[in-house]
């Protein structure tokens, strides 16, 4: 098991109040959902069940819409998430030598979470720092110039 997720009444009742505010809007899945993802850090099928009644949206339409965008989630996410750039600056700059020393070192693949849930791994495209490549960020510190070398160094700052 990954991280854990919880489900709170305080939480519930977040969630229904943003819908409650969304419904009155033309589209309101699209709100609703990052509502549930900054509250519950992720939107599991219970949650998913919760909206698709509240907003008469078929399930499968709101998994779909989950799975597409990389800022949603099903799985919580571990207490550090780890996003290596593998825009073309970064790329070209070995940022996939990075990403593999992640993964090689963590043992989780992209999109995964480590077993102690403490770090997932994401791979994102260019966030427009271009200059500084290979960029990954740690939560919202980011590295520049990141090389494989620093990889064990961060891994292990952050397990503290
Ligand atoms: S390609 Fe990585 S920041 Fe632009």
């Amino acid at each position: 098991m990954g991280a854990k997720i919880e489900i709170t009444e305080e939480k519930l009742d977040m969630l229904y109040a943003a819908m409650e505010k969304n419904k009155l809007q033309p589209g309101p899945l699209m709100p609703t959902l990052h509502a549930a993802q900054n509250i519950f850090g992720c939107i599991p099928l219970p949650i998913q069940k919760i909206i698709s009644s509240e907003l008469d949206v078929s399930i499968a339409r709101i998994n779909g819409v989950v799975t597409f965008y990389g800022h949603f989630s099903i799985e919580p996410k571990g207490k550090n998430v780890i996003s290596i750039c593998l825009g073309t600056a970064c790329y070209v700059k070995g940022s996939q030598g990075i990403l593999d020393a992640f993964s090689h070192d963590l043992h989780i693949g992209v999109g995964e979470t480590s077993k102690d849930g403490l770090f997932t791994l994401e791979a994102t495209r260019c966030i427009g720092a271009c200059g500084l490549a290979p960029i990954f960020t740690v939560n919202d510190e980011i590295y520049a110039n990141g090389s494989v070398q620093l990889v064990k160094k961060v891994i292990q700052k952050y397990k503290n």
